[in-house]
């Protein structure tokens, strides 16, 4: 049977290769370390967890409203309230399968063919084939190094043509960990919304951000700006929750409405239990981060340190749990580019990294440090080995 032209068109993800070859080499027995994972090594709080049990042996296994159950959809509107400050009704929130199918309903609902969306780079994987999906145009804009792959406001302003409909901007950013500071990621945003783009800010790490820097999010413009604006959020990373898939969305009324719609057509509401457990987290004490936060900030520093001895040159993220080091001076022979790079370390170090080119940049490779000290230690200590080899 042929397949349809839009699934043919959308690439196949850079980072499969890198996997594929990870687990036929674990496979052979060799000894793998991946610093290439997405999701944080904590455990949620316990009481999120008795919320999953209890909702089990209560049967709560019911079809629910399409947008989450109301008393959900409250706690996610407090929650943006309750740390920024923005007046949000139930009405201007709904709950989707992760921050992922928040992001494709908002994309399907909006865009229309031949529509341009902006995408800095680096950026995460998923947003162009999203975009390409909806059948609109993903336009990459390209940011340095030297500004710490923060978008500026030059670039915004020359990239903007009459096809652009949208902009999405993510801090903290998947891969390089960069947090903008408030300033400059409201005057992004507020030149986009005065020139009538619609603003998707991707805040799915807002919670793992590492003083003294803070999170910033575009949900403070609310009620300025609520019907060109979307704030995404998902309890994934904050509640290392990644495989629940609990996303949430602030926007306006008519668009929840319309994902309500496309959503209400494909999965309907997401998970029964899963609900009860994410009301219990976005209702309960943000304090336990505290911690988490302390300790992701010592592997970031430690990661860094191990990098410096390698001479590899990376924004000093603020939030996340990636770096980006820029590692092109590798390249020689054979290791062309950050996919033979990737699959040189794996082989030569049993280290698994992620190309930059599934971020839109070949330059780079990005680390993960969501591991313990002593496997980032082991780690690095392989890569330093591999890379002096070339
Ligand atoms: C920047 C960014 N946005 C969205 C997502 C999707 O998150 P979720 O797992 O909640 O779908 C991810 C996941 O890696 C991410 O890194």
């Amino acid at each position: 049977m042929q397949l349809a032209q839009r699934i043919l068109e959308v690439p196949p993800s850079a980072t499969l290769a890198v996997n594929a070859k990870a687990q036929e080499l674990k496979k052979q027995g060799k000894d793998i370390i991946s610093l290439a994972v997405g999701e944080p090594d904590f455990s949620p709080p316990t009481e999120v967890k008795n919320a999953l049990l209890e909702a089990v042996n209560e049967e709560f296994f019911q079809y629910l409203p399409v947008p989450g159950l109301t008393e959900l959809r409250q706690a996610g509107a407090n929650y943006f309230k309750r740390f920024y400050g923005a007046e949000a009704s139930f009405e201007e929130v709904m709950f989707s399968n992760g921050g992922k199918q928040c992001l494709y309903n908002l994309f399907q609902v909006l865009l229309n063919p031949g529509d341009e969306v902006l995408i800095p780079a680096p950026y995460w994987v998923s947003y162009p084939p999203m975009v390409q999906l909806a059948g609109a145009v993903p336009k990459i804009i390209p940011t340095s190094l030297e500004n710490d792959f923060e978008l500026t406001l030059e670039e915004l302003e020359r990239s903007i043509g009459p096809k652009t409909k949208m902009l999405i901007l993510n801090s903290p950013s998947n891969p390089t960990g960069v947090n903008y500071s408030e300033k400059k990621l409201v005057a992004l945003a507020k030149l986009a919304l005065e020139k009538g783009l619609f603003v998707i800010s991707d805040e799915v790490y807002d919670q793992l951000v590492y003083a003294p820097s803070i999170p910033v999010s575009l949900s403070r413009l609310w009620t300025e700006y609520k019907d060109q604006l979307a704030i995404v959020n998902a309890l994934s990373k904050s509640f290392a929750l990644t495989g629940l898939r609990v996303g949430f969305v602030l926007t306006s009324k008519n668009i929840i409405k319309a994902m309500t719609k496309l959503q209400g057509q494909s999965c309907s509401n997401i998970c029964s239990i899963v609900q009860r457990a994410a009301l219990v987290a976005l209702q309960g004490d943000f304090n336990f981060l505290d911690e988490k936060r302390k300790l992701l900030r010592e592997r970031r520093n430690l990661a860094i340190k191990l990098l410096n001895n390698l001479e590899l040159v990376c924004p000093r993220p603020d939030g996340a749990f990636y770096l980006f080091p820029e590692i092109k001076k590798y390249f020689k022979g054979e290791i062309k580019d950050s996919t033979s790079l990737c699959n040189y370390l794996l082989e030569e170090a049993g280290v698994a990294l992620v190309p930059g080119i599934a971020f839109g940049d070949d330059n780079c490779v990005r680390i993960s440090y969501a591991v313990s000290q002593e496997v980032l230690v082991q780690a690095l200590e392989k890569v330093y080995h591999a890379l002096k080899k070339i």
